[in-house]
C-alpha cells in the first residue's frame, strides 16, 4: 500500500464558515435558513477543542459581514470583540487562523440595494475591509482569504437563481457581478497590504474543478470556473486557496448549459456528487505556473454514514503528496468540514459534510471514523502503511 509523508511545517486544518456555523446570522441575505447552525457563535470554544483534539495545526474561518457592519455605518464592536477572542481561541490551541472575509452572504442592508451588481457594493466591501484591518492591526498577523468561490455564488445566484437574490438566467447582471467581485478582491487586497503589510499573507479561495474531454471542451468551459478568476488575481496574491469537490466529464448536450460533467462510473457522496479524490492532483499542478504557495483551503464530501470519506481523505492526500514530490509548493491542507454544519439550500443536517457529527438539538459533536483517521494522519505527518487502503 501507497503511503505518504509531508513536508514539516505542512498545516493541517480543517474550514468552516460563519453563515454556515454561527447560528442567528438573520440581517444576512439569507435570513433564518440556518437557524442556529452549530451555536459556534456562542459554542466555539467546545468546537476548537475538537478541532485541537485532531491535533490541527490551522483553523480556517469566515467573518459575517452583517454581524460586523448590520446596517450602513453601524459597526458592531461587540462582533469584532467577539472574532478578536475566536482568533486568539484558535491561537491558544496551536492552530494558524485563515480567515475568509466574504463566504457567500450579504448584509441585507447591501441586498436591498442591489447587492453585488450594484458597483457602491465595492465600497461598501471595502469599508468592511478597512474596519477589520483597523481592529486586527495589532494583533499577531494571519492569513486573509478577499473571497470564497465567486463563480460559484454567480452559478447559484445569478444563474440557477438557487440561492438569494434567487435571479435565473440573469446573463447581464451576472457579467456586472463577475466584474464587481474581481474588484472587491483587488481594492481589498491592496487596502490590507498598505494598512498591514508583508506579514499578513493574503489569498482567495477557488473551486477549481479537475476537466476532462477535448480542448475545445474544457476551454469552452473553464470561463464559467474560478479557473477564469484565478487568471485575473494570482498576481495579487500572495497564495492561491484552492477548493477542490469536482471532476467533470465533459461532453456536449443539446440542452442547456450545453456541456454535461457527469462521469457516471464513479462512486457519488450523499449529494450525488461523483467521488474523485485523485482529481486533485492535476489541479494543484495547473495552478503551479502562477508561482504562488498552493493552501487546499477546502475539500470534503457530504457522507452521513462515513462509508465513504475515510477513503476519500486517504486518495486526496496521496495526491497532495504526489503534487507536492511533482514540484507543487502545498503548505496545507484543510477538510472541509470540522462538523456537520448549515448546506447551502439544504435543510440544516441534511447534508453532513463534518469529520464530527453535530447534534444540531444540543450543539455537541462527536468524532465519525475519518476524523480519528484524520487524526493518525496528522500525527504522523503522513498516511503510514496501517490504515486503509483507499478507494473512495
Ligand atoms: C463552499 C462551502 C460548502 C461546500 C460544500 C464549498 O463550495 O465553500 O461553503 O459548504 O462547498 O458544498
Amino acid at each position: 500500500m501507497k503511503t505518504t509523508s509531508f513536508p514539516e511545517n505542512f498545516l493541517w486544518g480543517a474550514a468552516i464558515s460563519s453563515y454556515q456555523t454561527e447560528g442567528n446570522n438573520v440581517l444576512s441575505d439569507w435570513g433564518d435558513r440556518a437557524g442556529k447552525a452549530c451555536d459556534f457563535w456562542n459554542r466555539y470554544e467546545y468546537y476548537l477543542d475538537l478541532a485541537k483534539a485532531l491535533k490541527l495545526s490551522a483553523f480556517r474561518l469566515s467573518f459575517e459581514w452583517s454581524r460586523v457592519n448590520p446596517s450602513a455605518d453601524d459597526w458592531n464592536k461587540d462582533a469584532l470583540e467577539r472574532y478578536l477572542e475566536i482568533i486568539r481561541a484558535i491561537r491558544e490551541r496551536g492552530m494558524e487562523p485563515f480567515v475568509t472575509l466574504w463566504h457567500f452572504t450579504l448584509p441585507q442592508w447591501v441586498a436591498r440595494q442591489g447587492s453585488w451588481t450594484n458597483p457602491k457594493s465595492i465600497a461598501y466591501f471595502v469599508a468592511y475591509v478597512s474596519k477589520l484591518t483597523e481592529f486586527f492591526k495589532e494583533e499577531e498577523p494571519f492569513h486573509l482569504l478577499t473571497l470564497n468561490e465567486p463563480r460559484g455564488y454567480l452559478f447559484q445566484s445569478y444563474l440557477t437563481g438557487k440561492w438569494p437574490p434567487q435571479r435565473k438566467f440573469a446573463i447581464l447582471a451576472s457579467r456586472q457581478v463577475h466584474k464587481n467581485l474581481l474588484k472587491a478582491h483587488h481594492e481589498a487586497a491592496w487596502l490590507i497590504r498598505q494598512a498591514l503589510g508583508s506579514r499578513w499573507k493574503i489569498g482567495i479561495a477557488l473551486n477549481l474543478p479537475d476537466m476532462v474531454g477535448t480542448r475545445l471542451l474544457v476551454s469552452a468551459a473553464r470561463p464559467f470556473s474560478d479557473w477564469a478568476v484565478l487568471e485575473g488575481v494570482a498576481e495579487s496574491c500572495d497564495f492561491i486557496g484552492v477548493n477542490y469537490y469536482f471532476h467533470d466529464c465533459l461532453r456536449p448536450v443539446p440542452r442547456w448549459p450545453f456541456i454535461a460533467t457527469s462521469c457516471g462510473n464513479l462512486p457519488a457522496s450523499d449529494l450525488g456528487w461523483e467521488l474523485y479524490p485523485q482529481g486533485i492532483l492535476p489541479v494543484i499542478l495547473g495552478c503551479v505556473k502562477f508561482g504562488k504557495p498552493i493552501y487546499i483551503t477546502e475539500n470534503g464530501l457530504a457522507d452521513k454514514t462515513d462509508k465513504h470519506r475515510p477513503g476519500f481523505l486517504h486518495q486526496s492526500l496521496i495526491a497532495v503528496e504526489d503534487a507536492i514530490k511533482a514540484g507543487a509548493d502545498v503548505r496545507g491542507y484543510f477538510h472541509w468540514s470540522l462538523m456537520d454544519n448549515y448546506e447551502w439550500g439544504f435543510k440544516l443536517g441534511d447534508a453532513r459534510f463534518g469529520l464530527y457529527e453535530t447534534d444540531f438539538k444540543n450543539f455537541t459533536a462527536k468524532p465519525r471514523p475519518s476524523a480519528k483517521f484524520y487524526k493518525a494522519i496528522i500525527e504522523n505527518n503522513g498516511a503510514s502503511g496501517t490504515f486503509i487502503s483507499g478507494g473512495a
